[in-house]
């Protein structure tokens, strides 16, 4: 049995080239179950990218992308992907503004989706607990029953992230998620992705190097497509080669 059968993401000698550019150079990179890690990186290192070959959005060159140690995402289309547990956070909020934050959270329960369902749904007892517990860990259970559309924009983007958990999913991917937040907000986001990795894998992209640290998490620095430097953000941050090409700019 090979080694990698207990991670929640493997990546291995990924390569991709846009027009003959290798955005995505010999990539690895793996996440445990269970575990956050952060992605760090000058604008234009891949990260986004990287979701995009995870997502199924892009095809890689070669390489391998395996989830739950055995799906092999290469084979498989964005839907696919999506129905097995993974769960993308852009970065512009897509919630329903006409509709309350508690009806947001209903309309993503995972459900059968066929007509009888749809005409005769009415919220049993558990989507109710589900939906509360949602609610608390996103940090609006007090404005549940206001509009989306008056939510602040930190609220919309953590009311994206309900939903998306609403879907279940074991791997998270947020990209750039306190672009825009308040101080107060990031340091809330923070929190609730230490939440949510307690149970779920997550990968945060991001370049704010304070909210990087509340994470607490493994970093990966990326550059040029591939990993230049990993492990916590102290060691990471004090690399001179990470120093030179992005934190020192
Ligand atoms: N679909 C595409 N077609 C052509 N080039 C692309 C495509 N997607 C990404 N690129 C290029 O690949 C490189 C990596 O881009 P990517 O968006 O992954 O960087 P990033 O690390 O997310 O940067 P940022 O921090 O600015 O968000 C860039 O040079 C980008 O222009
Ligand atoms: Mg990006």
């Amino acid at each position: 049995m090979s080694a990698h059968t207990d991670t929640m993401l493997y990546l291995d000698g990924v390569s991709v080239a846009f027009d003959g550019f290798k955005a995505i150079n010999n990539l690895a990179i793996i996440v445990q179950p269970a575990e956050m890690l952060a992605i760090i990186g000058p604008n234009g290192a891949g990260k986004t990218t990287m979701m995009d070959i995870i997502t199924g959005k892009t095809r890689p060159d070669t390489g391998q992308v395996l989830f739950d140690g055995r799906t092999d995402l290469t084979r498989l289309d964005e839907a696919a992907i999506a129905n097995l547990g993974i769960g993308r956070k852009f970065q512009k909020p897509t919630v329903f503004e006409s509709h309350t934050v508690w009806d947001n959270l209903e309309m993503a329960l995972k459900k059968p989706r066929g007509i009888f369902s749809t005409l005769f749904y009415a919220a049993s007892d558990n989507d109710v607990a589900r939906i509360t517990e949602i609610l608390e860990t996103v940090r609006l259970i007090s404005r549940k029953d206001e509009l989306a559309a008056n939510l602040s924009h930190g609220q919309k983007q953590w009311l994206e992230i309900g939903m998306l958990l609403a879907q279940d999913p074991k791997l998270l991917l947020v990209d750039e998620p306190v672009a825009g937040m308040t101080d107060s907000e990031t340091e809330e986001t923070a929190k609730l992705l230490r939440k949510i990795s307690q149970t779920r894998s997550v990968v945060v992209v991001e370049h704010d190097m304070s909210f990087v640290r509340e994470l607490g998490s493994r970093v990966v620095c990326l550059a040029e497509g591939s990993v230049l430097a990993e492990g916590s953000l102290d060691q990471v941050s004090a690399n001179p080669v990470v120093i030179e090409r992005y934190l020192g700019r």
